[in-house]
């Protein structure tokens, strides 16, 4: 089972560091500076609910620090290497609280490094970042959650141990709710450890929370928000742009990692980086952005947008039930024609348990592959289509699949 050639995630991280070595001009101030942030804890006591059921999403934990429940790779003897061939070896070993990487050369212990940072939530697959002092890189080996088992880290090598991918503050700013960043004259990015709070919460989304937590705990009887963005009044680009920040595909960065609040034009501090904004040229993979506001629902439906199907407080992964319900909120099943489904379904088949695997399948991303130790081709990613529209073939699949 070793040697899976982890290309999961490569194009989003190899993009990712020359995006900003390209776009981010010369040295550039702490982002914000100063924030007062108040942490997810000083919300708990007056938004119960939201507070609770967030810890559960995956947006909550993008990004944590290394432990036992964090790290989904197994440290036990006989699951705890990563074999690159038979002179190559990384050993992945836990000494107290500490969880180590190890690269051996012919049974010599070469290089030695603590997990610093453990980034993605294990949908998909995790990466670990070490710490060099001020510094962060990516460790050699990753985790590919299909094969629950390590792997090579993507963007390396697969016949080297490298431990010298250095990190850009862009990621972090895709994957945390803040971290103190500054890319200094020679091109080097340094880090502010302490300042790091860890996946994407709260105040990532609500700006810093201080003043408002400061504000409500000295005026318990005002029920109405003060000192918090609020989303009430937002403009629909305005509600777009806080998720389009992250699900728009890599961006060209005009602005530090870290400037843009929820509220702002997003435009202002980075552009998209596809030329070409026709469907056909839109890859399935983390641009639903891109993909929904092509499709004709939102250009039907003035009102529509990302939480017009996503809560973002909750997990609600593969609960079809509940996203068709959010269909139907606007398609009245049973009305007119354009406005309800027009497929006579065979029997058997209740169109509104699952309007999704029909109108937005899992399509194959063109982008991102993944290729397993002994397979001679790459399989492409699946990943939900934001294309809303009618898909034949899927149709035939889902009908073959529930009949
Ligand atoms: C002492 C009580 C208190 C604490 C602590 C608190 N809030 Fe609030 N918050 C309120 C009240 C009161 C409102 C207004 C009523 C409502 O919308 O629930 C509010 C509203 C909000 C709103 C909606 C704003 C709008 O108008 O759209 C957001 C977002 C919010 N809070 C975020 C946070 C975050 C993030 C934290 C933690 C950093 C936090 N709150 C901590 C009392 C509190
Ligand atoms: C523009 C924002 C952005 C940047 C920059 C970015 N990511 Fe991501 N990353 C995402 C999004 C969005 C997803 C989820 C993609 C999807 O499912 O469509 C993701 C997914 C992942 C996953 C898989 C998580 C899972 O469990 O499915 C890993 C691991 C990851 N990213 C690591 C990184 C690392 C390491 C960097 C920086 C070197 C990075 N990403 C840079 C936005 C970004
Ligand atoms: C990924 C982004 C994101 C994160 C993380 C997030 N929120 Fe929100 N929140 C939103 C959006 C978007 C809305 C507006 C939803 C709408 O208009 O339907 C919202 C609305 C709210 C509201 C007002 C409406 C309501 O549902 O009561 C409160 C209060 C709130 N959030 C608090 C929080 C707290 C507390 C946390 C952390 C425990 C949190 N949010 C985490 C994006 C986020
Ligand atoms: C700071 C960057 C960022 C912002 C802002 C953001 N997201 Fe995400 N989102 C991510 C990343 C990264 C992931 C993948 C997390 C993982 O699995 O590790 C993700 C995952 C998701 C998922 C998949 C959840 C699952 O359990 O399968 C949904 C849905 C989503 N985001 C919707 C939204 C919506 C809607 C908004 C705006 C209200 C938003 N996001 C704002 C970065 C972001
Ligand atoms: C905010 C309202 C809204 C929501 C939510 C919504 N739609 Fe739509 N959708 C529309 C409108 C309006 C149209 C245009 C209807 C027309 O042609 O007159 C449309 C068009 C469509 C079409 C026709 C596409 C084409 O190109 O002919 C399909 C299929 C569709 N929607 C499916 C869905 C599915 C499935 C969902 C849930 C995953 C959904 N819609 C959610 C409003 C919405
Ligand atoms: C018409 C309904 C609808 C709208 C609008 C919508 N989504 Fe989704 N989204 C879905 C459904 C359904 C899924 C599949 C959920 C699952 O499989 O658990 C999904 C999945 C996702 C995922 C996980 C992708 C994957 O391949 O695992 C992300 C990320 C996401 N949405 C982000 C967004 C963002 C950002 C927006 C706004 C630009 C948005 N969505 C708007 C219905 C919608
Ligand atoms: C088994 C697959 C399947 C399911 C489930 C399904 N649809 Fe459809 N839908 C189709 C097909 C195929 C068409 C095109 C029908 C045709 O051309 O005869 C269609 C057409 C549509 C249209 C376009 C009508 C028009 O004439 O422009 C809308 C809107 C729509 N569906 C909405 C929905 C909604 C909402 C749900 C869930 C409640 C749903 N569909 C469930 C397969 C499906």
């Amino acid at each position: 089972m070793k040697g899976f050639i982890f290309l999961l995630i490569a194009s989003v991280i190899f993009t990712g560091s020359i995006i900003c070595a390209a776009f981010n001009p010369g040295s550039v101030p702490a982002a914000r500076g100063n924030p007062a942030f108040a942490g997810s804890a000083a919300c708990a006591s007056c938004h119960a609910d939201i507070f609770k059921s967030s810890r559960h999403t995956a947006h909550f934990q993008t990004s944590a620090v290394p432990d036992d429940a964090s790290i989904k790779g197994s440290f036990t003897p006989g699951k705890n290497q990563f074999v690159y061939n038979k002179w190559m070896v990384v050993e992945l070993e836990k000494k107290k609280d500490v969880f180590l990487q190890t690269a051996y050369m012919n049974g010599i212990p070469t290089e030695q490094r603590e997990f610093g940072i453990v980034i993605g939530s294990g949908r998909k697959g995790q990466t670990y970042l070490y710490w060099d002092k001020n510094r962060l890189f990516q460790l050699p080996v990753s985790y590919f959650t299909p094969a629950n088992d390590w792997c090579n880290s993507p963007g390396y090598s697969d016949n080297y141990i490298r431990f010298d991918r250095p990190i850009p503050a862009t990621c972090l700013e895709c994957h945390a709710t803040y971290i103190e960043a500054k890319e200094r004259k020679d091109g080097i990015t340094v880090f502010n450890k302490k300042t790091l709070l860890y996946g994407i919460d709260c105040e990532r989304c609500h700006g810093p929370g201080a003043a408002h937590v400061a504000f409500h705990t000295q005026h318990p009887e005002l029920k109405t928000a003060s000192n918090i963005i609020s989303t009430k009044s937002f403009s629909r680009q305005q509600r777009l742009d806080a998720c389009a920040q992250c699900h728009s595909g890599l961006r060209k960065h005009t602005q530090p990692a870290f400037s843009f609040a929820v509220g702002q034009k997003l435009d202002d501090y980075s552009t998209p980086n596809y030329d070409i904004d026709t469907v056909g040229n839109l890859d399935v993979h983390g641009n639903q952005y891109g993909l929904l506001t092509a499709c004709k629902c939102f250009k039907m439906a003035e009102q529509l947008d990302c939480s017009s199907c996503h809560n973002v407080h909750v997990s609600e992964r593969q609960n079809m039930a509940a996203f068709s319900q959010r269909c139907i909120n606007c398609h009245n099943m049973g009305g007119v024609a354009h406005d309800s489904c027009s497929y006579k379904p065979p029997a058997g088949i209740v169109l509104a348990d699952n309007c999704v695997d029909c109108h937005m399948p899992l399509l194959p991303s063109r982008k991102i592959m993944l290729k397993l130790a002994n397979a001679s081709v790459a399989e492409a990613d699946m990943v939900r289509t934001h294309f809303v529209n009618v898909y034949q073939d899927a149709t035939k699949r889902f009908v073959e699949k529930n009949r």
